[in-house]
């Protein structure tokens, strides 16, 4: 039997989740947008590259919320993106409308789902999800950290003249101008960043990734970044499925993990087929620990924007938050 993963929402990152998810095969796929024939265009227009592609699986493209019963995984691209000049924080009570309706919808139909969410400003979506679905928070997940991981990875990559895939980082905290990057944790195939550049010149890939998607915005003007999105919200799809306990940077409920508490917000985390299965925690320095409480007073915020969103759905039941990385 298929995994059946949804995909609300048949813009630009919807669109490019839903190919990077058939490409991969991940599962039949449900492509869902309120105007009608956009989906359905795209789902068909994906069908159509299958053949050279050489990937096999069903795909539908729909407006009719119902088709996407029975989900094993929710992705919720709908909103609007960002436009210049506008920051992720201007998006958020249009987006808390969207996404709050759609979910409501979504827990009936998909009870069982596990919920990705991408649509800015991300931090707060994933909790008007949680919200509106009642869903275990375990089983309500946000996309950021792995996006903004591999921007400082591929600024590293660029700046060394090495391979992106043998560089590694950890993005933490809210998405947006509050990211908190850590260059201590980045390496180049083992090596630390810090041992192989200046300080400056990380300082300046740093802020470089913070801005990485108003660089993109600027450049394009019409439309925001959405392969990278992609790729990132599809990793996550993937990781869920085939149950990888993967440890990737995401948003995820918080209960005093980084001494924050019932928060929804970047930190590594497990990712398998339960959603987020256990949050790790890094040592992190003061300076640092600084920073993601900074970040978290931002995402509360946002969050505090919207009148009550006191959870009252059923804690994630994880193991012990475990520690590892350098003290
Ligand atoms: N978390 C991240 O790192 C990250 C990265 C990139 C984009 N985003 C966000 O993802 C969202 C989508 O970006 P995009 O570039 O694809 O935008 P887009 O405008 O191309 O697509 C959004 C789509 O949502 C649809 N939509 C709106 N309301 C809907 C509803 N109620 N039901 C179903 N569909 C609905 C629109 O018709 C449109 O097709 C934005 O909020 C953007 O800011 C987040």
């Amino acid at each position: 039997m298929r995994k059946k993963i949804s995909i609300i929402g048949a813009g630009n990152v919807g669109a490019a989740t839903a190919l990077w998810v058939a490409r991969k095969e991940l599962g039949d796929v449900v492509l869902f947008n309120r105007t009608r024939g956009l989906a359905e265009g795209k789902a068909l227009d994906i069908k159509e590259s299958s053949p050279v592609d050489g990937f096999d699986l069903a795909i539908a493209g729909t407006d009719r919320i119902e088709d996407t019963t029975e989900s094993d995984v929710v992705v919720l691209t709908a909103g609007m993106p960002r436009q210049p000049g506008m920051s992720r924080s201007d998006l958020l009570q249009m987006n808390a409308a969207i996404i709050s309706a759609v979910c409501v919808q979504i827990a009936t139909t998909s009870p069982n789902a596990v919920l990705i969410v991408v649509s800015n400003p991300v931090d707060a979506m994933v909790h008007v999800a949680a919200k509106a679905t009642s869903f275990p928070r375990h089983k309500v997940i946000g996309m950021a950290g792995i996006l903004d991981s591999s921007r400082f990875r591929t600024f590293i990559a660029l700046e060394l003249g090495v391979s992106v895939e043998d560089t590694n980082a950890m993005v933490l905290g809210g998405h947006g101008d509050f990211m908190v990057p850590l260059p201590r944790h980045a390496s180049v195939g083992g090596i630390p960043v810090s041992d192989l550049l200046p300080e400056d010149r990380i300082a300046a890939l740093i802020e470089r990734t913070r801005k990485g998607g108003a660089e993109i915005l600027a450049l394009e003007k019409v439309s925001s970044a959405y392969y990278a999105p992609a790729a990132a919200a599809g990793q996550m799809v993937e990781a869920v499925v085939k149950d990888k306990k993967r440890v990737l940077p995401c948003v995820a409920h918080l209960q005093g993990e980084y001494g924050i508490h019932d928060l929804f917000m970047g930190v590594p985390a497990l990712i398998g087929a339960n959603g987020v299965e256990r949050i790790l925690e890094l040592r992190l320095n003061a300076s640092e620990f600084d920073a993601l409480q900074k970040s978290a007073d931002a995402v509360r915020e946002q969050v505090a924007c919207f009148g009550d969103q006191t959870l009252h759905t059923p804690s994630p039941d994880l193991q012990s938050p475990a520690s590892f990385g350098h003290g």
